[in-house]
């Protein structure tokens, strides 16, 4: 089975993320000194996969032009001999291939992964990485997915643990673990009300997904569910029911970049990692830490 493509939705109004994503994209914020789109896009290419889909929207063009040539820049930093920025603002260019998609209604995730349907729809499998959804690690992430599905010929899906006072923020997913970290699915709820998460669960869906090309039957015949949207949870349940699905618990670091806590977490994160400004920062956190 092979997969060559991801879907990567960015088309969300970001409200979480306002006001700082009143103009930008939130998926264009910075983490530390890349956007988070790009670490998304970094995490395709180790998976192997270089044909990227943004679903995108009017506002978002921001970010295919940051996957795109800057000439003027490039001869900037070529001329004033700054060799390692002009390597790192030109490797961003040459990294994927970007086939960008409309939306033209933000309807929700379901909704943005029906756009792409004629990209994927003769692929044996396709990847769909949420765009503000950052996972880091040796081996984790979509590659997970990518091989439970090369291997089984299921759709997969990844999860992670989450406390029980946070179930309503997620969807849900229990199932019988059939090895280490490895659930058939058996139900599934997007955002349940604390308390009521099926079978007591707390395996919550983050940003990664391998599907086949089916799920679009489902999301065309999607009703709208939770908050008025179509979700992507409640056609991947009725393609659990009727063909079978796998979900995976994500090794590594999972940041959601949405949430403003995560966020700033993912950027101590990624400059703690630089031994440029490690120490200066770590002695200036632990200074503000004493304080607050
Ligand atoms: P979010 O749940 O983060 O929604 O979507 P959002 O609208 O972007 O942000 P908030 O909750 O208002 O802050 C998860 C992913 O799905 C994309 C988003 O861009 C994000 O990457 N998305 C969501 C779409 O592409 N289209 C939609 O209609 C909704």
């Amino acid at each position: 089975m092979k997969i060559r493509k991801v879907v990567i939705p960015v088309a969300g109004w970001g409200t979480r993320s306002l006001p700082a994503s009143k103009n930008i994209p939130k998926e264009m914020l910075p983490i530390y000194n890349k956007p988070v789109v790009q670490y998304v896009v970094e995490e395709a290419i180790r998976s192997g996969i270089k044909d990227v889909v943004f679903i995108t929207n009017r506002d978002k063009s921001a970010i295919e032009d940051h996957f795109d040539y800057n000439h003027q820049l490039e001869a900037v930093l070529d001329r004033a001999n700054k060799t390692e920025l002009l390597g790192a603002v030109h490797a961003v260019a040459e990294m994927a291939n970007i086939i960008s998609i409309r939306q033209k209604k933000q309807l929700g995730l379901g909704h943005a992964v029906l756009m792409a349907k004629e990209v994927v729809r003769y692929d044996d499998a396709f990847g769909i990485m949420v765009g503000d959804d950052l996972i880091f690690g040796e081996d984790a992430g979509l590659v997970q997915l990518m091989k439970m599905t090369a291997e089984t010929g299921l759709p997969s899906i990844g999860i992670m643990e989450v406390p029980d006072d946070k179930v309503n923020r997620y969807g849900i997913v229990a199932g019988e673990e059939t090895s280490p970290g490895v659930y058939k699915v058996t139900d599934m709820v997007e955002k349940p009300e604390i308390g009521k998460a099926p079978k007591g669960s707390n395996l919550a869906i983050v940003g990664r997904y391998v599907l086949t090309p089916e799920i679009f039957d489902y999301l065309e015949n999607a009703t709208p569910g939770h908050g008025g949207e179509i979700q992507l949870t409640d056609a991947l349940f009725s393609l659990a029911k009727d063909k079978g699905m796998l979900a995976v618990k994500m090794k590594g670091h999972r940041f959601d970049a949405g949430d403003w806590a995560e966020y700033l977490s993912a950027n101590i994160y990624f400059a703690l990692k630089d031994k440029a400004i490690r120490d200066g920062l770590h002695s200036r956190l632990t200074e503000l830490l004493k304080k607050y």
